[in-house]
């Protein structure tokens, strides 16, 4: 399995990189909690400047991420399974600021070997976007989650990824998330962050809630938006390529590319469940209380239609 140019697969380069994965802390930049490893490469993120063609994807992590990324590369080649077969979705969709350690390719290796038009993925918060995505106006997605959903899907993602800081218990979790204790920091601000800016910055703003809902709705607006035109048989195959029971089972999707020093998938998979209202099956009425007090506090300046049930 090919990474970018570089010539080693992802496994070949764990193997060189030898024993250095760990759960890495997180250090702050301009406020922002980000993995070590991001933090201290940060001037070489923050200059990185995009082609006026390329594409952003942006997210609070695990707020569908994964499966706009697999939507956007199925649009842009006409629903073709294979061609979206052709390495795994962190090859063909860098991850902007991720940093491992050498000699796996960080996000701008990656991007440096490839030409634009570019889809690039970011959980950057929008005050630490690079500025150059914004004077080039290049186009963005930005999807959201609702809250709770988010958090319940963040902290199965910390028990099994071994590269963020454990998640320790799921009470004090529910605090640190609300605190904007966790990697890329505050769900509150990630947000509200880009829904002030949507029209200004022209940024496509989705709901995770309303994909589940309507799937077809929601990947037609992102077809309009990149402004393609494909047939209703096309828009229908990338319909059902990009179901979560078929995305669970495509290896270059679903993560089973990772190795398990980073992603521990016998712990939680990275394809959990996919689905609205899990939450419900997390907190306690009391936890529920608490956690939608304190939200009415952190969103009372927003007006930001979140569902936490369809
Ligand atoms: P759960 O943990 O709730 O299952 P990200 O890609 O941003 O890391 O987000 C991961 C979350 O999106 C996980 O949520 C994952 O299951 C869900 N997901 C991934 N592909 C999906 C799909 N095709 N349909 C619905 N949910 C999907």
């Amino acid at each position: 399995m090919e990474q970018g140019g570089v010539g080693l697969s992802f496994s070949e380069a764990i193997e060189q990189a030898g024993d250095v994965f760990h759960r890495f802390p997180l250090l702050e930049v301009r406020g922002v909690p980000l993995m070590e490893p991001i933090a201290l490469n940060w001037d070489s993120v923050a200059a990185f400047t995009p082609h006026p063609s390329d594409l952003l994807i942006s997210t609070y992590p695990k707020a569908g991420t994964t499966w706009t990324q697999e939507i956007v590369d199925l649009l842009l080649n006409n629903g073709d399974a294979d061609v979206s077969k052709r390495a795994p979705i962190t090859v063909r969709i860098p991850f902007l600021e991720i940093f491992s350690p050498p000699p796996i390719p960080s996000g701008l290796d990656l991007l440096k070997e490839m030409a634009p038009p570019r889809v690039i993925k970011t959980h950057l918060p929008f005050q630490l976007v690079p500025e150059g995505f914004w004077e080039n106006k290049c186009k963005v997605i930005y999807v959201a989650r609702n809250a709770k959903d988010n958090l319940v899907s963040y902290y199965h993602f910390d028990r099994m990824n071994l590269t963020q800081p454990e998640p320790g218990p799921w009470d004090g979790y529910i605090h640190k998330f609300m605190k904007g204790n966790l990697g890329w920091g505050s769900w509150y601000d990630h947000v509200k962050g880009y829904w002030r800016e949507r029209e200004k910055k022209n940024i496509l703003y989705l709901f995770y809630e309303d994909m589940k809902e309507n799937p077809r709705r929601e990947i037609v607006r992102i077809m309009e938006y990149l402004g393609l035109g494909l047939s209703d048989d096309v828009i229908e195959r990338v319909v059902q390529l990009t179901s979560f029971k078929v995305m669970k089972d495509n290896p270059m999707a679903n993560y089973s590319f990772m190795p398990k020093p980073v992603f521990d998938q016998s712990i939680s998979n990275f394809m959990r469940k996919g689905e609205v209202g899990d939450w419900a099956n997390h907190f306690t009425p009391e936890q529920a209380r608490m956690f939608d007090e304190d939200y009415a506090e952190q969103m009372k300046d927003t007006d930001i239609p979140f569902r936490s049930s369809i």
